[in-house]
């Protein structure tokens, strides 16, 4: 089966579910305007973490890797009025178009973009639970680069409470994941993701394969367990 049929039960998914509105198609038009690269999550992509996010109840979720906000947008919609999204992006380019994209969705009281390497704003997310200024978050969405996912994962589980989803997107891409002598520091950062799922004692995890519209990939939930 080609990936151009991928693509149309993708649009033909897209149409039966999903209603076009102007905060996800300005935040797209305004990426690419701006030239962002066209790698956000699909519709139905954002929309399954919508659902995740709002069958869980969270009210406090935090983002990896911004972009322009499209998945952001779609997360956003999972909150209470009283919640809150942090959301992390190392580009400022990024970030500028982020933040008019959810100005413009509404969504100012809300969210935050903080512009930093992820390492860097994860401790001090991690500085600020332990202080009491936040609470853990209820949802994670790991969406940057891929070579730190590992490390992504594991901050993740320490800034998560009890109950809460980390879900890690691009998990697959292209099957290259089962390349074990890989040299694409992607492939080995994802592999080391998965050393992470299987002995962090403090989760349990699944995984998917995916095609669509942004060709075949995957991605991974992760529960975190009841201390
Ligand atoms: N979640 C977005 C897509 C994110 S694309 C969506 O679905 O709409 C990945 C983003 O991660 C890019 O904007 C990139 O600039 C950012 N990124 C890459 N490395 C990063 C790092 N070390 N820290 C924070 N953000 C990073
Ligand atoms: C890329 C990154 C993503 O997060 C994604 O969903 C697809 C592609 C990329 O860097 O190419
Ligand atoms: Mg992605």
């Amino acid at each position: 089966m080609s990936s151009s049929r991928w693509a149309a039960v993708d649009a033909y998914l897209e149409g039966a579910l999903i209603t076009p509105d102007e905060a996800l198609t300005g935040a797209l038009r305004r990426a690419d305007a701006a030239g962002l690269p066209p790698i956000q999550v699909s519709p139905s992509q954002g929309k399954l973490l919508q659902i995740l996010a709002q069958a869980i109840g969270a009210r406090s979720i935090l983002e990896i890797g911004t972009l322009g906000a499209y998945s952001t947008i779609w997360l956003a919609r999972a909150l209470p009025a009283n919640g809150s999204l942090v959301t992390i992006e190392a580009e400022p380019k990024h970030a500028d178009v982020a933040l008019a994209s959810i100005a413009a969705a509404n969504y100012s009281d809300r969210v935050e973009v903080r512009v930093g390497r992820a390492l860097d704003v994860l401790p001090v997310l991690a500085d600020e639970i332990r202080s009491g200024s936040r609470g853990p978050f209820d949802f994670v969405f790991i969406d940057a680069d891929k070579i730190n996912n590992r490390a992504y994962f594991d901050w993740s589980v320490r800034l998560a409470r009890p109950g809460a989803l980390i879900i890690t997107d691009n998990v697959v891409r292209d099957g290259h994941v089962v390349d074990a002598d890989s040299t694409d520091p992607s492939v080995i950062g994802t592999r080391a993701l998965f050393d992470g799922f299987r002995t962090e004692a403090r989760t349990v995890t699944s995984a998917l394969q995916t095609v669509g519209n942004k060709g075949y990939d995957g991605f991974a939930i992760s529960l975190v367990l009841p201390a």
